[in-house]
């Protein structure tokens, strides 16, 4: 094959520009996140994470009635098909969530006859399964774990309050519940991150959109990514109290440590997601007694923005999600599951889009090796 232009090295892709969306818009040094045009903080304080991704999955804010007939859809998906219950009690107890989530959504292409299906239309039912039921596969497995027995899904509740009433087996009152909800809008979308592109690449094969969601939870399992809010709690609770906060930051800062949390590949200024959740954090904090913890992380904002903001290192999202997490009450291994429960709306969202005129994602690797070896027989090595 021979190339029109000789194609340059950019590690990281930072600066390469890998597809088109219409999802979501960063602007990384003004600190601005767009979904379809809207900004993230008004869909923060007023919508729900299932308009949310009506609106990213259909570029447009529903009707009422859309609205409800999308929100019927994803209901009649909460229920995990036959078989995947035996599984999950099947996988060892102390699997890392991950883990277990990574194994079950592949295992939930096996109970979809339309796995294999091509097509927009059944692209799109099979996103709106994914998305329903990965809240099941989370709560149960924790349950299992616990040795707790199952709790089927409500269809009466919201994606975010189902979860929790599967999770604990008891109602969340609608401030948890809500907590949850803003978390899960301002994951669902995040432009080219990296398990986005991750997923892009396996649907540009022409795969299946469970194999480029599990791809994409793979990729995001990593501390670079979805798994810094879990680092972030362990950092909390390393830290122990408010006094120690000084002492343990520069610390790290002196070792040349990352502190979990903070920088961004693209927000040089404040990251838009950590905005509003760190006033949200702070109103879950007090509501649920871990202020504490929320105060805490506040010290090592303040401590962050007097040693390192002036490399454009700033809180993340990961920042005070961890706090809000905590503070109702999810366990801490299983933080990154729900970025990945929020997060199945953007993967699968960008996998129809990148179906859509699609041309396989295939970057060159710059060989670095020798050239003109000899093969060297076995007996004369
Ligand atoms: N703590 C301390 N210093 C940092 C941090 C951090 N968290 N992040 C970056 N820096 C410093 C680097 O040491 C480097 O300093 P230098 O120029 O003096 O060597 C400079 O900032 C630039 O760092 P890069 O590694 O070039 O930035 P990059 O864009 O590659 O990294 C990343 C982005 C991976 C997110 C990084 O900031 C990091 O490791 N953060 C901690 C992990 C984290 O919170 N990840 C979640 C990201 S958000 C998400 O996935 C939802």
């Amino acid at each position: 094959m021979s190339l029109a232009t000789a194609p340059t090295f950019d590690k990281g892709l930072a600066n390469t520009i890998a597809a088109e969306t219409q999802m979501s818009f960063i602007d990384g040094g003004k600190g601005v996140l767009e979904y379809v045009g809207i900004d993230i903080d008004a869909l923060a304080r007023n919508s729900t994470f299932e308009e949310t991704v009506y609106l990213l999955w259909n570029r447009r804010l529903p009707s009422r009635t859309e609205l409800e007939s999308f929100t019927a859809d994803l209901r009649a998906e909460y229920e995990l098909p036959g078989g995947m219950l035996d599984l999950i009690s099947k996988l060892p107890r102390d699997a890392t969530p991950m883990h277990a989530l990574r194994t079950l959504v592949s295992a939930l292409a096996l109970h979809d006859a339309e796995a294999d299906v091509e097509g927009a239309e059944a692209n799109e039912r099979k996103a709106i399964r994914l998305l329903a039921k990965t809240p099941a596969l989370i709560a149960n497995f924790d349950r299992f774990r616990k040795g707790k027995p199952f709790v089927a899904s409500d269809t009466s509740l919201s994606m975010a309050a189902n979860f929790l009433w599967m999770l604990n087996g008891a109602k969340p009152t609608d401030a948890v519940a809500k907590a949850l909800d803003v978390c899960l809008i301002l994951h669902a979308d995040h432009g080219l991150n990296a398990s986005t592109f991750a997923g892009r690449v396996t649907i540009s094969t022409l795969s299946d959109l469970y194999s480029a969601i599990v791809t994409a939870i793979g990729t995001l399992k990593g501390p670079l990514h979805g798994g810094a809010n879990e680092e972030v709690m362990i950092m909390l609770r390393e830290i122990g109290a408010i006094e120690q906060v000084e002492p343990y930051i520069m610390a790290r800062l002196k070792a040349k440590d990352r502190i979990m949390g903070f920088g961004h590949r693209v927000y040089k200024a404040y990251d838009p997601r950590a905005t509003y959740l760190k006033t949200f954090a702070k109103q879950v904090a007090t509501d649920t007694g871990n202020l504490s913890l929320y105060e805490m992380s506040r010290r090592i904002e303040e401590i962050m923005a007097r040693e390192v903001a002036a490399k454009g290192i700033y809180p993340n999202v990961d920042f005070y999600s961890a706090t809000t997490y905590h503070s109702i009450g999810i366990d801490l291994d299983l933080f990154t599951c729900m970025f990945a429960m929020s997060r199945i709306a953007g993967w699968a969202g960008h996998c129809i889009e990148q179906l859509d005129g699609n041309r396989l994602i295939r970057p060159a690797a710059a060989y670095v090796g020798p050239h003109g070896q000899p093969y060297v027989a076995m007996q004369e090595r």
